[in-house]
């Protein structure tokens, strides 16, 4: 089955949460200057997973902490969240994102750059609009952590010698921090004890990783019609993930030092193909798609005193569709 509909599936218990986001979202990016109103359908046309929201309406319900704000919770994080990616894709050089070309691809970096700025812009209004200093907090705080994430990847792009430990914490900072402030919205809005709060947040945290894991997965084995992405960027362009890290901790030194070569080369025709083929061969693929799958573990087992619900049960399905996606 294909991701969008499974993604439908494990939702639709939130689904009219989902369908207010949707229409919040539209209002909000309704554009304040025709090129603003212009780049904005576009990333209406190109909608992403709306996988935070999902997280961030499944986690509350399943806690009893939904609120008449939790929607415009959302509508910030996600805003947020493709503020980074405009930015993201100038840094990355990419040109293809969510099946469509790129915002720097289809205008320029500038453009990228100023629609990201004014991204955050709304999305600061919107979080004011919650009334709640302490989500306010957190979702800065998220904020400034994928800045943080995203600053020390291009410190440490080329760094074939980087650990894993120290990739782990790239990829939390960048990426599980918005993820750790969408599933500890409804305890914060509901003003519950810290304990219950510190269990969503390690809830949201454990996953994020998991699904930077797989998204780091997927540049190696993705497929460009399913994810809208094109596969091989990461290699290509010197960052250097858990599968890439772990073949080259197995390999023998004379391997390694062949596949280093081939990584500092210039690019060919076959450079992707065949550091992928290196990675698969000394077991990279698999042992990352176990660690993504264990850190989700861990994720489910800080919620396993949520009492049972259809909204745990459709949680515990998006957790397992994090690891395992295709897109
Ligand atoms: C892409 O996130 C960036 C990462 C953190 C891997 P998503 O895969 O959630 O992007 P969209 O919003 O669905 O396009
Ligand atoms: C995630 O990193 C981007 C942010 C957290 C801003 P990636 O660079 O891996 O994401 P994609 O692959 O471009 O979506
Ligand atoms: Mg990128
Ligand atoms: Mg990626």
């Amino acid at each position: 089955m294909l991701d969008v509909s499974r993604m439908q599936e494990y939702t639709e218990p939130v689904k009219a949460d989902l369908e207010a986001f949707d229409r919040g979202l539209a209002d909000y990016l309704r554009g304040d200057s025709p090129l603003i109103s212009s780049i904005a359908r576009h990333l209406l046309r190109s909608r992403g997973k709306r996988i935070r929201p999902a997280f961030l309406f499944l986690s509350s319900r399943a806690a009893d902490s939904f609120t008449e704000y939790s929607v415009k919770a959302s509508l910030a994080i996600e805003l947020i969240h493709t503020a980074t990616l405009l930015h993201d894709d100038v840094v990355d050089e990419s040109d293809m994102r969510r099946g469509l070309k790129t915002v720097n691809a289809q205008w320029t970096n500038l453009i990228s750059v100023l629609m990201g700025d004014y991204l955050f812009a709304k999305a600061f209004r919107i979080m004011v609009e919650t009334g709640s200093l302490e989500l306010m907090h957190a979702i800065s705080m998220a904020t400034e952590r994928v800045s943080v994430g995203e600053l020390r990847q291009i410190e440490e792009t080329g760094n074939y010698a980087l650990s894993e430990d120290e990739y782990l914490t790239v990829i939390a900072d960048k990426t599980a921090s918005l993820f750790t402030v969408s599933c500890e919205a409804g305890p914060i809005l509901t003003n519950q004890q810290k304990s219950e709060r510190n269990r969503l947040a390690t809830f949201g945290e454990k996953i994020g990783i998991a699904f930077q894991i797989a998204d780091d997965l997927l540049d190696y084995v993705g497929d460009a019609e399913t994810t809208g992405k094109e596969p091989g960027n990461d290699v290509l362009t010197g960052k250097v993930t858990l599968p890439l890290i772990y073949s080259l901790q197995k390999a023998k030194a004379k391997v390694r030092k062949e596949v280093l070569a081939l990584l500092k080369a210039d690019e060919t025709e076959d450079k992707f193909q065949r550091v992928y083929e290196f990675v698969s061969d000394t077991g990279g693929i698999d042992y990352a798609y176990k660690r993504a799958a264990d850190t989700a573990q861990q994720g489910l087992d800080a919620i396993s005193r949520l009492h049972k619900s259809a909204y745990l049960d459709s949680l515990v399905s998006m957790v397992e569709f994090t690891t395992r996606r295709a897109s």
